[in-house]
């Protein structure tokens, strides 16, 4: 019998461990103290992902399906349809690949000039000097929020997620840097309201669009604008530095990719398979619904082990290999469904110029343990700080 607990040292030890028992012998598991199923095999979440007997009205984090936090029903990612097929129309044409695509020169510029002021130090942190500003800035462009708090948005977000061993979900620091963003996030409204004909990006639509006949409320512009900074700047980091960890750990796979950059794209794809950040993420049952023989009534919670799922061997083989090559035709990195990642072409894109323009300037450099930190939650877990060496140059 396998005691899980998201929240437990075991499982923040070396999750994997935990979601190999789990797939092998309980892929439908009830935690009775957190009244919550979760799902670790890859078939089951994938259907999951796509059952509208499942519902993201009740909160999709685990504090919110686990500890009781309330839902936040103003959150795109925590409406269902028909609000939320209206609010992604006016959201996604921001993501097409056409759209994202006229961000790479600004997005190259700003790899280029990070990676070339690192170049005489010999030394550059990928997850906080190339991933987070990366992020910050383009999430602040895209939303049309002023890109001078690009930095300060970095950490404001870092600061939300943050977590204390042994306290469950959000700390009191957390919590601050929540309200904190919120009220920033309400001035920028307001100002908005005052101009409306100086917002830009997202902005400017969720400000002229009408969403089931009626214009969105103050409310709604907060938080629509706070779900998609969060969103654009936390995970990319950490998803990049752990590219660039197992290209460390795999130098011939490095050289590889140095040698070809066609490769890029399979090698990120494949270190957000095998490292996936997102650990969970959850819904409430709205119908009763069956998962390998078990019928959950509605009102219960279950929960989605992307991570678990990215590397199950009936869908991959040999699942733990870091295999840059793989290309497979499906992985539940960005989940599925209607929620579907909505960043993720801007992600892809973003992690293509920098591990491009990173491997163009360092293709040899070696992780410098003792300063990387990792974020050891039950959340989004990957580096925070992933300082790398090498030999120093000029640009
Ligand atoms: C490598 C980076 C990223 C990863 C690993 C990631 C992962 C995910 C995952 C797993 C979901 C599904 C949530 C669910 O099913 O409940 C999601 C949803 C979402 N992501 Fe990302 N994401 C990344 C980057 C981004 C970026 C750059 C944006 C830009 C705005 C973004 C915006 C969103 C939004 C708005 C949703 C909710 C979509 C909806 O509910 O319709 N993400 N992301």
């Amino acid at each position: 019998m396998i005691d899980f607990d998201p929240y437990g040292d075991a499982f923040l030890d070396d999750p994997h461990v935990v979601y190999a028992r789990l797939r092998e012998e309980s892929p439908v598991h009830f935690v009775e103290r957190f009244g919550a199923t979760f799902l670790s095999r890859f078939d089951d979440v994938w259907a999951a992902t796509q059952s509208r007997k499942l519902s993201v009205a009740g909160g999709i984090t685990p504090s919110q399906l686990l500890l009781g936090a309330p839902a936040n029903p103003k959150m795109p990612s925590q409406m269902d349809p028909p609000r939320h097929t209206a609010m992604r129309s006016v959201l996604s044409p921001h993501f097409r690949p056409g759209a994202v695509a006229r961000l790479e020169g600004e997005i190259r510029a700003l790899a280029r000039a990070r990676i070339e002021a690192a170049l005489p130090t010999g030394r550059l942190d990928v997850a906080a000097e190339l991933g987070a500003p990366i992020s910050a800035h383009v999430a602040c462009r895209v939303v049309g929020f002023p890109i001078e708090r690009a930095s300060a948005l970095s950490q404001r977000v870092n600061a939300f997620f943050h977590r204390r061993a042994g306290q469950r979900g959000e700390t009191e620091k957390a919590a601050e840097a929540a309200a904190a963003l919120y009220a920033w996030v309400g001035d920028f409204v307001a100002g908005l309201r005052a101009e409306p004909a100086r917002a830009t990006g997202i902005a400017a639509d969720l400000i002229a669009c009408r969403v089931e006949g009626r214009a969105l409320d103050d409310d709604d512009l907060v938080h629509a604008v706070v779900n998609l900074l969060i969103a654009a700047s936390d995970s990319f980091p950490k998803a990049l530095a752990g590219a660039v960890a197992r290209l460390a750990e795999a130098p011939d796979q490095r050289r590889a990719v140095v040698a070809d950059p066609g490769l890029v794209p399979g090698a990120f794809l494949e270190s957000v398979r095998i490292d996936t950040p997102t650990q969970f993420q959850g819904r409430t049952v709205l119908e009763p619904i069956e998962f390998g023989g078990r019928t959950l009534r509605s009102g219960e919670r279950v929960c989605f082990l992307f991570p678990a799922a990215n590397r199950d061997p009936r869908e991959f083989d040999a699942p733990d290999r870091f295999d840059i090559r793989r290309n497979p035709p499906r992985t539940l990195a960005f989940g599925n469904g209607i929620h579907l990642c909505l960043g993720r072409p801007l992600a892809l894109l973003e992690a293509r110029i920098a591990l491009e323009e990173l491997l163009a300037r360092i293709p040899e450099y070696a992780p410098i343990p003792d300063e990387a930190r990792f974020a050891r939650t039950e959340y989004v877990r990957g580096w925070l700080r992933y300082p790398i060496e090498f030999e120093r140059a000029m640009p």
